[in-house]
């Protein structure tokens, strides 16, 4: 097996500022597999109506943060940063409260949602101001994340009891 030291085909951006960078999309990884668990959670443990649409929107919501998570994953690589998305990994570094393992009603899970997604994005809006100092390409990849998770918790925010 050849290794893969030579930094000759890396980003022009110094080895200090790929580290920065790679920081900020490692954290938002590690958040974004996260939510993609919970998802997973709340697909399996809502009850109440209205079921189905729920049911079926959270499967589409963790299929774009896997996506997401993807691409977040293969910038950092890109850079010459070591992403890791391991469980303990994500377990440690995610800033994302976990669920009550039991059973929840609609509005409930409507609720711990909009409130960790709200979190997540707010906290991944920080890192994409961070990056226009260090390198665009990577905050472009920080925006499309932005973009995707901001309109999702107005869909969801939208479905929220009372929200018109
Ligand atoms: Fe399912």
């Amino acid at each position: 097996m050849t290794a893969v030291s030579s930094e000759a085909h890396l980003p022009a951006l110094d080895r200090h500022r790929r580290d920065e960078v790679g920081q900020e999309l490692q954290a938002t990884l590690v958040e974004l597999i996260d939510l993609s668990l919970l998802g997973k959670q709340w697909h399996w443990t809502i009850a109440g109506r209205p079921f189905k649409p729920l049911h079926e929107h959270l499967d589409e919501l963790v299929d774009s943060w896997r996506e997401l998570s993807d691409t977040v994953a293969e910038r950092a690589a890109a850079l010459g940063f070591v992403p890791d998305g391991q469980s303990a990994t994500v377990s440690a570094a995610s800033g994302i409260a976990s669920i009550d393992p039991g059973f929840r009603d609609t509005d409930t899970a409507l609720r711990e949602l909009v409130e960790r997604l709200a979190d997540v994005t707010e906290r991944i809006r920080g890192r994409m101001d961070r990056l226009g100092e260090l390198d665009l390409a990577s905050q472009d990849v920080l925006v499309e994340v932005i973009r995707e998770l901001e309109k999702q918790l107005w869909m969801v925010r939208s479905s929220l009891p009372g929200a018109a």
